[in-house]
């Protein structure tokens, strides 16, 4: 397959990983050229990773070199690039969101169909050996059938890190929607899509300090959130930058015959384990009666703790491995075959969290309006990707 050429449009935080992971550890694709709305730091990028070209976003549209755009630009306007990008010709592969409201996400997925390009979006973690080997356990029936979920994700905002978290606290950000797509995408990539959405939001801190300056929060800073899913199965999402710390944080899939505890959808690899039901009630069963409540403490002491088993993971990969939903994507255009990041799946997430907002606003329970096919399983496939030792270990480079 001849290597599909990539243009990165926004030079932030997160374009070095991209343009790293694809540069040294994919070979299907290749970056050859940057753009970004300050120049110097198109520039800057260009000489880190000795691209082709840094120019100007109009010049990286018509670039005729180029098929796919790798839009890592903030949220505010993806609506608007990604548009740009479909109607110069250009495949998409969006950071999260594609969109900020569903509508919007909608009209960009038909306008790729209508133009026969394709629309891929952010988060590929769930293609990450970590959620793939979850996949597998569900798909091999390890914890039976699934009957719930829980997601908790809680800290006290990006501006204790980020080089520039403004627009965390603008139309578009918030915890729910900067970290929810990792675990909602997790969860649908695993267990379809959803049907119902139920929240509660907040917004205790009206400001942030950022370095020392104070900044209005227009954004709910705070969602605790009831799903279902088409298949009947519910669970909880809960998401906060109101707290301090959390001992509860994770994602963990329950099922009739045991439970799984899935690594950090943040990422693509981390240990996974199973808790086998019927390990525990064998576990039980040999102890007396009156010690049980002592000795398992329900589930919290080393002996209760011992019933759960590290899973080998399904396929070898790094923990930042940001990219290969394009790469993937890249392949799929070749076969001519879906991908698996699709315009829809990513839709549907914005869907989700559009409609957490309106039962924040109305006190309803809101049903979705979008769907999707849930993706293949990738950890079939996975092992004949890539080159190199399969992206980095930290987050940024
Ligand atoms: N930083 C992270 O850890 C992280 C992780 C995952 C996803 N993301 C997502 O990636 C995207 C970018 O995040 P970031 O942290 O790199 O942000 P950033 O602010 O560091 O970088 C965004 C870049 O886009 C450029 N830009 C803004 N508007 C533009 C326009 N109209 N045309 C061209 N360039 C424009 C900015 O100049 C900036 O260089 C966001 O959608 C974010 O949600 C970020």
């Amino acid at each position: 397959m001849e290597k599909m050429k990539v243009g990165v449009l926004g030079c932030g935080a997160i374009a070095s990983i991209y343009i790293h992971n694809m540069k040294y550890h994919y070979d299907k694709v290749e970056v050859i050229s940057c753009a970004d709305l300050l120049p110097e730091k198109a520039e800057f990028i260009k000489k880190k990773y000795d691209l082709k070209k840094a120019y100007s976003n109009e010049e990286l549209l018509a670039d005729p070199e180029v098929d796919i755009i790798l839009n890592l630009t903030v949220p505010s306007v993806h609506y608007e690039l990604n548009k740009a990008i479909l109607n110069a010709g250009k495949h998409l592969y969006c950071e999260k969101p594609l969109a900020v409201t569903v509508d919007q996400a909608n009209e960009i997925v038909a306008l790729g169909h209508k133009l026969g390009l394709r629309v891929s979006d952010a988060p590929d973690t769930f293609l990450g050996p970590g959620i793939q080997t979850v996949r597998k356990l569900l798909d091999d029936g390890v914890i039976g059938d699934v009957t719930g979920f829980t997601a908790n994700l809680f800290t006290h905002g990006h501006e204790l890190w980020h080089p520039s978290p403004m627009f965390y606290y603008q139309e578009g950000g918030g915890p729910m929607r900067d970290m929810g797509p990792y675990y909602l995408t997790a969860l649908v990539s695993l267990l379809g899509p959803v049907e119902d959405v139920a929240c509660f939001a907040s917004r205790t801190f009206r400001q942030r300090d950022i370095k020392g300056t104070l900044i209005d929060s227009d954004v709910y800073t705070q969602y605790n959130t009831l799903l279902r899913m088409k298949s009947g199965v519910y669970g909880n999402v809960n998401m906060s930058w109101e707290v301090w710390n959390s001992k509860l944080n994770g994602l963990e899939i329950y099922g009739t015959d045991g439970m799984i505890t899935v690594p950090d959808p943040n990422a693509t690899t981390g240990p996974v384990f199973v808790y086998h039901g019927d390990r525990y009630t064998e576990l039980i069963s040999a102890i007396p009666r009156d010690e049980i409540v002592q000795r398992l403490m329900f589930g919290r002491t080393p002996e209760a703790q011992s019933c759960y088993e590290e899973v080998p993971l399904c396929y070898r990969g790094g923990k930042n491995m940001r990219g290969i939903a394009t790469v993937e994507m890249a392949m799929a255009i070749a076969d001519g075959r879906p991908q698996r990041a699709s315009g829809e799946m990513a839709a549907h997430i914005v869907d989700i969290l559009d409609s957490m907002e309106r039962s924040q606003e109305t006190g309803q329970i809101v049903r979705l309006s979008t769907t999707f096919d849930r993706p293949e399983a990738f950890y079939p496939v996975a092992e004949g990707v890539w080159l190199g030792d399969l992206g980095t270990e930290s987050s940024f480079v």
